[in-house]
């Protein structure tokens, strides 16, 4: 039966592995402060100082935003005004779902049937942001994202996007470089996350949204880039806080459901959460253990005619009881020998490995 125990762990170990491998970046995100890349506000020229001029500009003066028509909205039409009176001298692309459609179909054909298969349009309006900065290079803002001051100064960073709350980073403004390595190995795997989660919410931020851009970014860290190649992230404070910031937020994601909510929810009581999900998985284990116990018993039972008593060898001389709670398979069990089991067993308490034998 020690064959049979080695099998059991070995099992559980290989599943317990590919679990921990599976999540282990989404877990390794909740750390992340991204200090590392993080564009400091000492770093950045103030909206009118002459440190602008003397920067090199390296992200080309384009910016890029989507809808699915020409006829934006009236929330969003102040937001859109903003950015395109702040910046003349910019090249300004609206991305209809016509024209990203025509896009993809012309550069990118190998995508064109993930880009027509997504379930949800948020997922063709993500996608299609990666694709434009990969391409053109620019500024990528989201309709609902007003601009405060001119974006001249992140032109200075081959590639940068936002910090987010709780953990990682969104995908509402973004600036590169035409084909900088992060947002081609973005639009190159997109396809591999194209899968369908339970909930629309999950789905959308996995396959195209902002934890699938978080998860890649965390990815692409490991690897440590160069400096030309780096990804530096512009913190909380410098997007649309204060008046010197680049940004300013109208009007909230209009897709967001119930299940986003939840998420919200979930997104705050993460510790929680976290510890319910190890004492799931402790029960998960102490469950397979013993359901695995009784298969074994059931099964020696059967070889030995089903005859009423255990037939586990035991140390001699113990009482039924123990006898039965002998026959409950434990790995590592605590043993106190009573006096009288002095010549079978050890006399003080013990930690034993024990084995069912049959
Ligand atoms: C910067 O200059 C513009 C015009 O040149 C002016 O309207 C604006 O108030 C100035 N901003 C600051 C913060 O000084
Ligand atoms: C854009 O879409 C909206 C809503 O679907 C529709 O009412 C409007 O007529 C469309 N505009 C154009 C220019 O096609």
């Amino acid at each position: 039966m020690r064959r049979g125990v080695l099998i059991f762990l070995v099992v559980n170990l290989i599943i317990l592995s590919f679990l921990v491998r599976s999540v282990f970046t989404l877990l390794s995100l909740l750390v992340e402060d991204a200090s590392a890349d993080a564009i400091h506000r000492a770093e950045l020229p103030s909206p009118n100082s002459s440190l602008i001029e003397q920067r090199p500009q390296v992200i080309p003066k384009i910016i890029h935003q989507t809808y699915k028509n020409e006829s934006i909205p009236e929330v969003w039409v102040d937001a859109q005004r903003s950015c395109i009176d702040l910046h003349p001298d910019y090249e300004y692309i609206l991305w209809t779902n016509e024209k990203a459609r025509d896009f993809i179909a012309k550069e990118y054909p190998w995508f064109l049937d993930t880009f027509d298969g997504y379930k949800y349009p948020i997922q063709r309006a993500d996608s299609i942001r990666y694709f434009v900065l990969a391409h053109y290079g620019g500024t990528y803002i989201d309709l609902d994202d007003g601009c405060n001051r001119r974006l001249d100064p992140l032109l200075a960073y081959p590639a940068w996007v936002r910090r987010t709350a709780p953990t990682g980073i969104s995908n509402d403004a973004m600036g590169s470089v035409p084909q900088h390595p992060f947002f081609l190995r973005v639009i190159e795997l997109l396809q591999s996350y194209d899968r369908s989660w339970l909930l629309p919410y999950i789905t959308v931020m996995y396959s195209t949204g902002p934890l699938f851009l978080s998860v890649l970014w965390k990815e692409y860290m490991l690897d440590k880039p160069s400096e030309a190649d780096r990804v530096r992230i512009l913190m909380q404070d410098e997007y649309n806080r204060y008046s010197w910031s680049f940004f300013t937020h109208h009007v909230g994601n209009s897709w967001h459901g119930k299940d986003a909510q939840l998420i919200f929810w979930m997104g705050q009581h993460w510790m929680f959460l976290t510890f319910c999900g190890f004492a799931l998985a402790g029960v998960v284990g102490l469950g397979s253990w013993w359901i695995y116990g009784r298969v074994m018993n059931l099964s020696s039972r059967y070889r030995h005619g089903y005859s009423k008593v255990p037939t586990i060898v035991t140390p001699a001389g113990l009482s039924p009881t123990r006898r039965a709670r002998l026959a409950v398979p434990t790995l590592l069990r605590r043993v106190s020998f009573n006096k009288e089991d002095e010549e079978t067993g050890p006399t003080e308490t013990s930690y034993e490995f024990y084995s069912r034998n049959d």
